[in-house]
């Protein structure tokens, strides 16, 4: 009797032992590739509209790097950027090379987006992307702003062609990455949904840039 219950329990071990092993194994495999999609030189009257219905339909959440003079010329645009989930993150007020600024006219520039960020949105942001992805150092002690850069960047402010943007994205981007866009052009809209269809199939999970910095 007393062999018969420690064989049952021993199976029963390795029944529980063996489903755990398997459950893990399940979940490494299931864990979705992460990869963030960014818009930058937004809020644009016409294309980011049309790019947040897309993203909602698709139920993506992507990162936007706005202009504060833009911000405060379509400031409901930007309302809906927030109530979409996305995440904001400073550009800069003018679409201007920072490092080509006084220190303090560019922290002037991130100063001014920010507070236009936080008159819509009641919170300012700790992601900055400088235009042309020129910073200066000591800047960044002084902000405290966390810069975000690019991965994959198509140059889709070049070419009105939106296959070529899917192409140059789909077949360089790998997980982790960070993709580059601008909703201020249609082919760079068509361009980004075609992206996000593309990726989704293959398995990828679109999150905002600091679900990708903060791993
Ligand atoms: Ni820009």
């Amino acid at each position: 009797m007393t062999v018969l219950l420690l064989v049952i329990m021993g199976m029963c071990g390795f029944v529980w032992y063996f489903s755990k092993t398997v459950t893990q194994a399940m979940e490494v495999t299931m864990e979705t590739k992460k990869i963030a999609i960014t818009f930058d030189d937004g809020p644009n009257p016409e294309y980011t509209e049309v790019l947040l219905e897309g993203l909602q339909e698709r139920n993506v959440h992507a990162t936007f790097f706005l202009l504060g003079a833009e911000i405060e010329k379509y400031p409901k645009i930007v309302q809906k950027i927030e109530a979409g989930g996305h995440l904001i993150g400073v550009h800069a007020y003018e679409h201007v090379n920072l490092s080509n600024l006084t220190d303090a006219a560019a922290m002037e520039q991130v100063d001014k987006t920010n507070e236009a960020i936080y008159q819509v949105t009641g919170k300012r942001s700790e992601y900055i992307r400088p235009p042309y992805g020129c910073w200066k150092c000591n800047l960044d002690y002084e902000t405290k702003m966390i810069e975000v850069l690019w991965d994959v960047d198509p140059l889709d402010w070049k070419t009105d062609n939106a296959d070529a943007v899917v192409e140059r994205v789909v077949t360089k981007c790998q997980e982790n990455d960070i993709i580059l866009l601008h909703d201020a052009y249609d082919s760079s809209v068509k361009a980004a949904l075609r992206i996000i269809d593309i990726l989704q199939e293959q398995g990828y999970e679109f999150v905002t840039v600091d679900e990708l910095i903060l791993e």
